[in-house]
């Protein structure tokens, strides 16, 4: 399975800074090879995003989806919108939607299928706060959120779908999880998928970690059996360091 590596830059990269990254990213990922790359920008700047990765093999992602097609919806935007604009993938039911904007389990499950509908590659994230890891919830947590987003799926789909784990205590800490903990969770979330379907199907879904990734751990991240890309957030910020965190797969 070839890795796929994402920058998530959230609420970062208005036109002109958003320009310049993707450019940085563009020409230094020329010698990047056996790894997919991808851009998740802000709504307002995937049109320039996607002109600038237009001749090249780096991919481009939306942050989120609503799962209507259209309506009155103020605020949302619709994945045909997003396929429109020339994204692969979206990201869904990151713990910033949850946390943040009270996004639940229902919504995101809504999303799932919406998105796979309108031709994108969802991103579904997946991840247990501080306390619940405390509280040894991290395995029923996030076997309750694949659960309820993936179950309706049929298994023709299954392979346009990517899972990240992105612990929230991880999360713009500068804390990553280590190597063993994030091989526990992956090697979890690959069993919830096998009894979702089986252990055929539940092969085919990449799994990417999120969480504090930088150049100086992806290395020995990236070494992590079940681990099948990164999702970055603040390092993703940096061309260089992005494209370091990338070739930590090589
Ligand atoms: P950081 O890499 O900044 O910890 O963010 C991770 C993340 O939330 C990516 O979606």
């Amino acid at each position: 399975m070839t890795p796929l590596v994402v920058g998530n830059w959230k609420m970062h990269g208005a036109l002109a800074e958003a320009s310049t990254l993707a450019r940085g990213v563009v020409n230094g990922a020329r010698d990047v090879s056996g790894v997919e790359l991808a851009l998740a920008p802000p709504f307002t700047s995937l049109p320039t995003v996607a002109a600038i990765t237009r001749d090249s093999a780096i991919a481009l992602a939306a942050q989120n989806a609503h799962w209507e097609t259209r309506g009155a919806f103020t605020g949302e935007v619709s994945p045909e919108m997003l396929r429109e604009l020339g994204c692969r993938y979206v990201i869904l039911g990151h713990s910033e939607r949850r946390h943040i904007f009270t996004e639940t389990d229902e919504m995101v499950a809504k999303k799932v299928p919406a998105a796979i509908a309108a031709g994108l590659q969802p991103i579904l994230c997946v991840g247990e706060t501080l306390d619940e890891r405390q509280a040894d919830k991290t395995d029923a947590v996030v076997s309750r959120q694949l659960t309820s987003a993936l179950k309706g799926l049929n298994k023709g789909v299954i392979k346009f779908v990517s899972l990240a784990y992105e612990p929230v205590w991880a999360i713009g800490t500068g804390h990553n999880a280590t190597p063993q903990q994030v091989e526990e969770v992956h090697r979890g979330v690959r069993r919830v998928l096998a009894q979702l379907w089986d252990k055929e199907h539940a092969g085919v879904c990449r799994i990417l970690y999120g969480g504090s990734v930088k150049p100086e751990n992806a290395g020995e991240l990236a070494a992590v059996p079940e681990l099948d890309g990164f999702l970055v957030g603040g390092a993703s910020l940096q061309a260089d360091g992005f494209l370091k965190i990338a070739r930590a797969f090589r």
